[in-house]
């Protein structure tokens, strides 16, 4: 079978990076990794792995950042282009330009906690379910399809960090899995809008 061609993009740390890494998929060929942060860490296990890094910073305004991004990105021809803890939010032309092949990863079980600080306010909200998704991009912030979900329980005794570290082991496993069911070709993206209302098939 062919290999998918990814481009990784991120901001920081990089352990879902390295998790995708360590999968060592043989359906996935991770082109390049481009990080908005020259210091991320995750650009050392890209270099680790002798894969091609890119950074992009010092952009005065989002319209040229995006569009110096999605130049670079597509020097690659990705078939994929995979979020990893890349913080910025994006436009609606640089997504709509990679419509159905752009996913990222979110530390919670959406719809619930969109957005930043997720451990925090799962913590605050007392509940006892939390976790992660992965999921399509669309203009919407952490709204697009969702490909999977994994659940973590949350215990009375949890802070910040053991939650995050419970949520993140999780996302190694999830996020590495989609792109395989993804370079697989098993995913259809299918949704009809009637008067802004989705329409469930
Ligand atoms: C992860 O929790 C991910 O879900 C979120 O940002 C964090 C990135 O972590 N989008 P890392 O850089 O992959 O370690």
């Amino acid at each position: 079978m062919k290999k998918l061609p990814i481009v990784v993009l991120i901001s920081g740390r990089g352990s879902n990076l390295k998790a995708i890494i360590d999968a060592k998929d043989p359906l996935v060929d991770i082109c390049a990794v481009i990080s908005n942060k020259s210091q991320a860490g995750g650009l050392l296990y890209a270099k680790q792995a002798n894969i091609k890094t890119e950074v992009l910073d010092n952009f005065k305004t989002r319209a040229e950042f995006d569009k110096a991004l999605q130049i670079c990105i597509d020097k690659y021809q990705p078939k994929l282009v995979v979020l990893a803890g890349f913080m910025r939010i994006l436009s609606p032309e640089f997504v709509n330009h990679y419509q159905g092949y752009i996913i990222n990863i979110h530390p919670s079980l959406l719809p619930a906690f969109k957005g930043l600080h997720t451990h925090k306010r799962a913590l605050e909200s007392k509940v006892d379910k939390h976790g992660a998704s992965v999921h399509f991009v669309t203009e919407e912030l952490d709204a697009g399809p969702i490909i999977i979900q994994a659940q973590v329980p949350v215990f009375p005794e949890d802070n910040e960090e053991t939650l995050e570290a419970r949520v993140l082991n999780e996302e190694h496993r999830i996020y590495p899995q989609a792109i395989h069911w993804f370079a697989e070709g098993r995913f259809k993206l299918n949704e009809v809008f009637l008067d802004n209302q989705l329409i469930e098939a």
